[in-house]
């Protein structure tokens, strides 16, 4: 434990060298980081000895939960036998981990490039896809990516220009060329003031409007987030994704499923595009790969792209392009593992069992006046908050940060979607590790209860 003046030490160096992401530092010295010391299962407990209920699954990442000692034994074991070699070479585990990602993904999604994190696998699935554009389709000129507003897709500059989030943007424009928006599958408040099903799907058909005005010869790619995590949980009607599938196909456009968080069970299968019935051409993933225990990022494609970009040297078709740390050998150890636990411990299916019937205790919360929407699949729920449930302006961050404050109070993490789209930011996340039980699923659901009923 570190408390007492240990824990103002470190609080201390913290703020005169750390620089916090997404983190107003001159608040800081008023109100001090909470210090994590330890976490185990869903529970993360603070330099005071606090316990909380962390249902964000840290950064909607910690899928396998924490304390899992068997990602730890394997990680010490590798780091021991071979800590680092670049994967020019080949690694054991890197090469069964590709070999069981694989088998997960199915279909002909077969090969495996490894990254560090979503952002990096998301630039490199752009890159493969302008690249698989000119080898297969040569007389064309195929860049463009169409992606949604409110998705996330990342902070490096390709990443973020894919991200349809304008308050995580404007600062750093211009950004990349060559990405576009379509609007998102969300049925409370659709772009096009229509109401599902009498819509027809404008919002998929939008985008092969798009497709069709840009000139398909010059989309490259569409990515989609199966469900939008960051944006605010945006789960979307069934028949989306597949007639976005169709879409992408009658065109020849490449479909990225950006599954970072969607993937891993999240959505009560292992990848949120099984869950909707579809395979993309490319699937990027990270946190859940490891459930967070060391950084590793991965896009996965098909034998067919894959087969574009042989050829001999000279015909300098092959990817050019390398990570120092893609293909860890001990973060795919740890990944190796993690797979091993979620299907030992049946998470994945826990996740939908467990998520359906949370989902449905939680639907309760839309009797409040402050609840606008109450929407999840899997293990994976937003609570849009609303100032008035008729016109759905939404709450003001103020009355976010309240609740998600007076649930911290009592014990339990919640997430909230922050710096997102201007003007809605309105949403509590809830993202928990697969292990949560069912006690504590009940006082999440307590405490929401408790915080929503009188603001
Ligand atoms: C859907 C999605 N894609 C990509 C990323 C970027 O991943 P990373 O933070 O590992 O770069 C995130 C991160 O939250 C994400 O939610």
């Amino acid at each position: 434990m570190t408390s007492g003046p240990e824990k103002q030490a470190i609080l201390a160096t913290d703020l005169e060298h750390v620089w916090h992401p997404m983190t107003q530092h001159s608040l800081l010295a008023g109100k001090p980081p909470m210090l994590v010391v330890e976490a185990f299962g869903s529970t993360v407990v603070d330099a005071d000895g606090k316990s909380y209920i962390d249902t964000m699954a840290g950064l909607w990442c910690v899928t396998a939960g924490y304390g899992q000692t068997a990602i730890a034994d394997r990680v010490y074991r590798q780091m021991k036998t071979l800590p680092y070699y670049p994967h020019t070479a080949a690694n054991v585990p890197a090469a069964e981990l590709a070999r069981e990602l694989s088998a997960c993904l199915g279909g002909d999604l077969k090969r495996i490039y490894f990254t560090c994190s979503g952002s990096e696998a998301n630039d490199a699935a752009f890159k493969l896809a302008r690249q698989f554009g000119r080898l297969a389709r040569p007389g064309e000129n195929r860049y463009k990516i169409i992606a949604r507003h409110r998705a996330y897709h990342g902070t490096t500059m390709g990443a973020l220009s894919a991200t349809g989030q304008s308050e995580r943007k404007w600062r750093f424009e211009p950004l990349v060329p060559g990405f576009l928006h379509a609007a998102p599958a969300y049925c409370y408040r659709c772009a096009f003031g229509k109401s599902y099903p009498a819509c027809d799907l404008e919002c998929a058909a939008q985008i092969e409007t798009m497709i069709l005005h840009e000139g398909p010869e010059t989309v490259a790619a569409v990515i989609v987030e199966p469900v939008v995590g960051g944006g605010g949980i945006l789960v979307p009607v069934d028949e989306y994704l597949p007639v976005v599938r169709e879409i992408t196909r009658r065109y020849g456009v490449l479909l990225i499923a950006d599954e970072v968080i969607s993937g891993f069970g999240r959505t009560g299968r292992m990848f949120g595009f099984q869950t909707y019935g579809i395979e993309p051409d490319i699937v990027t993933m990270a946190k859940g790969l490891t459930s967070a225990y060391l950084p590793l990022g991965a896009v996965a494609t098909t034998g067919a792209i894959f087969s574009a970009f042989l050829g001999e040297l000279e015909d300098r078709v092959h990817l050019v392009q390398v990570n120092t740390f893609g293909g860890h050998p001990v973060a795919c150890a740890a990944g190796l593992a993690n797979l091993e636990l979620l299907a030992e411990q049946r998470l994945v299916e826990r996740a939908a069992d467990a998520g359906r019937r949370f989902l449905g205790a939680l639907k309760d919360l839309e009797r409040y006046p402050l609840v606008g929407e109450v929407r999840g699949k899997g293990m994976i729920f937003g609570i849009e908050l609303v100032a008035d449930k008729k016109t759905k302006a939404p709450a003001t961050p103020a009355i976010i940060n309240r609740v998600v404050a007076r649930a911290l109070e009592q014990g339990v993490i919640l997430g909230k979607t922050t710096m997102t789209t201007f003007h809605l930011n309105n949403v509590i996340t809830l993202s928990p590790p697969l292990v949560i039980t069912s006690e504590e699923l009940d006082t999440v659901l307590a405490v929401l209860h408790a915080t929503l009923k009188d603001l």
